[in-house]
């Protein structure tokens, strides 16, 4: 799905950033070129970037520390 429509940029898109090493919104916007124009997607970008964060599939730098 599109989440940002000036830039054409979509949702996986946005995880393989996060994958990638981007942390804030900046980061994601910078990586992949969304929330450059009109800035309308910069709710669905953070809400993803929260998404993506607390999956299942996100190491936590608390859980790596707490596990050794
Ligand atoms: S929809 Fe993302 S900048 Fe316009």
């Amino acid at each position: 799905m599109i989440i940002c429509h000036c830039g054409v940029v979509n949702g996986d898109t946005v995880a393989r950033a996060v994958d990638a090493g981007a942390r804030t919104l900046s980061q994601v916007c910078r990586s992949t070129g969304a929330g450059q124009d009109c800035g309308t997607c910069v709710f669905a970008l953070r809400r993803l970037l929260c998404e993506h964060e607390a999956s299942p599939h996100a190491t936590l730098p608390e859980v790596e520390s707490a596990a050794s």
